[in-house]
């Protein structure tokens, strides 16, 4: 990097990124991984979150938020009193996708670990529950196969959320439930990339059986895409 573009670029994938969206990425996107860097990088942009990942995405879509939710519904099928855990709820984008793609009356329980983020969702009115927590350290708040399906939408990026919350993902949902979520890109082909050994770690233990897996497009003006993954619970 020159000094003239210091402060100018993603650090993590190189590309030219100027402005209050410059500061988000690199707010966010971290090296290594430490959650309270992350809350308070969200909490810090919660209030501009929906605004940035519009422009992320350019398309007039939510970006990762529309495309996670868009496979769901693929995959899902659409069923009454359906109970759904939106893990990594941010803002609360991926309940009000999931309404417009008909999951109505919807029973949604929102996870994260930013306090800001949370109090964004918590004013769409739409959520059952919203809980403050990290994954995977959920085990207190959340019970058993209690969810006949999870999203997480955008959780796992450059040191985000850990692989550790997938095998937190399945002890909470039912036996046949399902599990969709994206992986960026980059972060999935990385070399030994954890997320995607867990994965496959899981399907190998019994714990669960990949049922799609799909590349597409995650923030399409910022270039980026996303592998996104549809798991059964066994
Ligand atoms: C890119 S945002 C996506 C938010 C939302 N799902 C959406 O589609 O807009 C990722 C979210 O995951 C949350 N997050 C990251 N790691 C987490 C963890 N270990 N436990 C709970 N939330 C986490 C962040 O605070 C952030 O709100």
């Amino acid at each position: 990097m020159n000094s003239k573009n210091q402060g100018k670029i993603d650090h993590i994938e190189g590309q030219m990124v100027e402005g209050p969206i410059g500061e988000f990425h690199r707010d966010v996107h971290s090296l290594v991984y430490d959650p309270d860097r992350l809350e308070q990088a969200y909490d810090k942009h919660a209030e501009n979150y929906d605004e940035f990942l519009q422009e992320l995405a350019g398309d007039g879509t939510s970006g990762c938020s529309h495309y996670t939710t868009l496979f769901f519904s693929k995959i899902v099928p659409l069923q009454k009193n359906m109970r759904i855990l939106d893990a990594g709820v941010g803002t609360g984008i991926g309940g009000v996708e999931l309404l417009s793609l008909g999951y109505t009356p919807l029973s949604i329980v929102g996870v994260d670990l930013s306090s800001k983020m949370l109090a964004q969702a918590e004013q769409r009115g739409i959520y059952e529950a919203l809980h403050y927590a990290r994954f995977p350290e959920t085990n207190d708040i959340l019970p058993s196969d209690e969810f006949d399906a999870v999203l997480c939408a955008g959780g796992f990026s450059h040191c985000a959320m850990p692989a550790s919350a997938l095998p937190e993902f399945i002890r909470v949902t039912r036996t046949d439930g399902f599990i969709v979520f994206s992986v960026r890109k980059s972060v999935y082909e990385e070399p030994n990339s954890e997320i995607k050994a867990t994965i496959n770690q899981l399907e190998a233990a019994g714990h669960w059986k990949i049922m799609a897996q799909e590349c597409g497009a995650y923030l399409p003006a910022d270039g980026v895409e996303a592998i996104y993954i549809a798991c059964r619970v066994c």
